[in-house]
């Protein structure tokens, strides 16, 4: 089965760099018109020029998604440029390490501003727009319908993760939130998913990598390797496909078998 976008309209956040800037070129090369949202924009931009030179139609767009007008106007921006957005995926995210004893306000508010009540908005901006279209084609034909939410969640949402006590919480609470999204926006033709990848190097993670401490790590998971952003490619298309409706509110993991263990 080869699946193809053709037609529709993806937003992604955090496109500026790993995970979000592999999400963006796949779906591109599926045939999506893409919009590209974060907050480095000459990031997203140079993204975008090499979209187009392989024929993807790409806009970039400055979004922060700590902030509700900024996530109202890139996604209107976006619309604008590109039409209605049929597939989001909700990616951006930010990690702090710390013991729990040493977290501060600050860090606790940066990672949960970002990662729940971000991924939050976004996803409800989006999912009001979708709603009003699908039913606004009440009765018509489907291609209005199809929504697609991809939230990018992680095995620290199905079991927590040393040192990683807030970001750990953040995604699960996304995990949840997937589920209420799927259970009240399914019957407007809304899938929403959520994949959880383990330990994929980016640069989120990159310098831990080399660290003794990251060496240890790698010991412990299932084949001692660490994923790429190619590793999603395959389940993002499937989720983002206008196909595959029965499949809404799942959880997946994309870790290797580490949730599994
Ligand atoms: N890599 C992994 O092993 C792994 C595993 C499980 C889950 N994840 C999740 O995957 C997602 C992507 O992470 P990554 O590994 O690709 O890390 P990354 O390379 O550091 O990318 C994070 C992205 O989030 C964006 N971002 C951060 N704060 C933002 C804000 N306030 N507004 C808008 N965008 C913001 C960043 O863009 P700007 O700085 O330009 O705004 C960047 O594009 C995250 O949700 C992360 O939790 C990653």
């Amino acid at each position: 089965m080869d699946i193809r976008l053709d037609g529709r309209v993806a937003l992604v956040t955090g496109a500026s760099s790993g995970l979000g800037e592999r999400f963006a070129r796949v779906l591109g090369e599926s045939g999506a018109r893409v919009a590209l949202a974060a907050r480095r924009v000459d990031r997203l931009e140079a993204l975008a020029t090499a979209l187009r030179a392989s024929g993807v139609m790409a806009h970039a767009v400055a979004m922060d998604v700590t902030r509700l007008e900024s996530i109202e106007a890139g996604i209107e921006e976006a619309q604008a440029a590109l039409g209605p957005i049929d597939v989001l995926v909700n990616n951006s995210g930010v990690s702090a390490a710390k013991r729990l004893g040493e977290y501060t306000e600050a860090d606790y508010d940066h990672v949960m501003d970002t990662n729940l009540k971000g991924a939050f908005f976004v996803a409800q901006a989006v999912g009001r727009r979708m709603v009003a279209r699908a039913r606004a084609a009440a009765g018509a034909d489907d291609s209005a319908r199809g929504g697609r939410i991809i939230n990018i969640a992680s095995t620290a949402g199905l079991r927590p993760l040393a040192q990683l006590a807030v970001y750990s919480m953040s995604k699960a609470a996304i995990v949840q939130m997937t589920r209420s999204m799927a259970h009240e926006w399914g019957r407007f033709g809304i899938n929403t998913n959520a994949i959880c990848p383990g330990y994929i190097e980016t640069d989120i993670n990159r310098e831990h990598w080399e660290t003794p401490a990251g060496q240890k790590l790698l010991q412990i998971l299932p084949r001692r390797r660490v994923g790429q952003p190619a590793d999603l490619d395959a389940l993002l298309v499937m989720l983002a496909a206008n196909s595959g409706q029965f499949v809404n509110g799942a959880i997946i993991a994309a870790d290797d078998g580490l949730s599994a263990g």
